[in-house]
C-alpha cells in the first residue's frame, strides 16, 4: 500500500495507472476511520481494480465556529485499517500543497445546498464540492463512493459530477449504523457515555417516522412530528432541524408519491450529529 502526501505525485501515478488500464476507486474522507468509512471501500474494490482513499481534513467545509482544531486524527490507526482492506494507494496531503496561497478558486452548487445542513453551515458545502473536485483531478478515478450518512453531500456532488461534466460514476452507500441504530461517526468519538445514550434518539426517531410510513401515513408534516416527539423526550438533544424534503431535489415539499428524505441535525452536548432515512421506493 502506497502512501502519497503530494498533489502532482498523485496525479502521476493515477495517470500512469490509467494508462496500464487500471479501473480506478476512490473513497474520499476526513481519516479518523470506523466501519462506516471501510464499508465504503469494501465496495469501491469490489466495483474496481485500484482503490484510492484520500485522507484530508479539509479546513475549507469548516466554519470558524467549528470544530477544525479538535476534528479526530490517528493516521497511524488509520493506515493499519487500510492496509487490512487493503486500500492500493493513500493519499493524505498537507493542507498548505492542495491550498496554495492565493488560492481563491471556488466549486458551489447553489440550489440543493441552501437548506439543510447549508442553512446552518454557511460556505460548508462549498468547501465540499472545492476539494471533491479537486480529489477528481488528482486522483482521476473511474468511480467515487459517498455514503448516504450524508445525504445533501452526495446530492451535490452528483449535481457537480453532471454539471462539470466529470467522467466519473458517483456511487452512493447506505449508513451503516452501530447496533443501536446510531449513525457511525468520526464526530462519535467526542461523546461521554451520558450523551452517547442520548444519540441514540436520532435514528429512534427517524425509525419511528418510518414505522408510521411503513403502515401508510404520508404527510410529511405528520411525520417529523413523530420523529419530533421522539427527540422531545431526550432532554439532552437539542435538534437543529427536523425535515422532510423531497429525496431528489431536496426541494422543501416532496412529489405526491415521491421518496421522501427525512433529515436531521441535533447537537448532544457540544457535538453536532447528523442522519437521516429515505422513505418510499427509490
Ligand atoms: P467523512 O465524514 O470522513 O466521510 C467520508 C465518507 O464516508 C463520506 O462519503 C461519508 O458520507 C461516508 N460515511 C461516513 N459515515 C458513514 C456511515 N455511518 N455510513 C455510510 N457512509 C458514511 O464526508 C466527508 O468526510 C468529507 O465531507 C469529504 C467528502 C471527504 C470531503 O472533505
Amino acid at each position: 500500500m502506497e502512501v502519497v502526501s503530494a498533489p502532482a505525485e498523485m496525479q502521476r501515478l493515477a495517470e500512469s495507472a490509467r494508462r496500464q488500464g487500471a479501473r480506478i476507486s476512490l473513497v474520499p474522507t476526513m481519516g479518523f476511520l470506523h466501519e462506516g468509512h471501510l464499508a465504503l471501500m469494501r465496495e469501491a474494490r469490489r466495483r474496481a481494480t485500484m482503490l484510492v482513499v484520500s485522507i484530508f481534513v479539509n479546513p475549507t467545509q469548516f466554519g470558524p465556529a467549528e470544530d477544525l482544531a479538535r476534528y479526530p486524527r490517528d493516521l497511524d490507526g488509520d493506515l493499519a485499517k487500510l492496509r487490512r482492506i487493503p486500500a492500493d494507494l493513500v493519499f493524505a496531503p498537507d493542507s498548505s500543497a492542495l491550498y496554495p496561497p492565493g488560492a481563491q478558486t471556488w466549486v458551489e452548487v447553489s440550489e440543493l445546498t441552501r437548506g439543510l445542513c447549508g442553512a446552518h453551515r454557511p460556505g460548508h458545502f462549498r468547501g465540499v464540492t472545492t476539494i471533491v473536485a479537486k480529489l477528481f483531478n488528482l486522483v482521476r478515478p473511474h468511480l467515487a463512493i459517498f455514503g448516504e450518512k450524508d445525504f445533501q453531500q452526495l446530492r451535490a456532488i452528483q449535481r457537480m459530477v453532471r454539471d462539470l461534466d466529470f467522467d466519473i460514476e458517483v456511487v452512493p452507500f447506505p449508513i451503516v449504523r452501530e447496533a443501536d441504530g446510531l449513525a457511525m461517526s468520526s464526530r462519535n468519538a467526542y461523546l461521554s457515555a451520558a450523551e452517547r445514550r442520548d444519540a441514540q434518539a436520532l435514528s429512534r426517531a427517524l425509525f419511528a417516522a418510518r414505522d408510521r410510513y411503513a403502515a401508510g401515513l404520508r404527510d410529511p408534516q405528520a411525520l417529523c412530528a413523530i420523529a419530533a416527539e421522539v427527540i422531545a423526550t431526550h432532554p439532552g438533544v437539542q435538534l437543529e432541524y427536523l425535515e422532510a424534503v423531497d429525496a431528489e431535489t431536496l426541494d422543501a415539499a416532496p412529489g405526491a408519491g415521491r421518496p421522501i428524505l427525512l433529515a436531521l441535525a441535533a447537537r448532544v452536548g457540544a457535538t453536532r450529529l447528523i442522519d437521516n432515512v429515505v422513505l418510499g421506493d427509490r
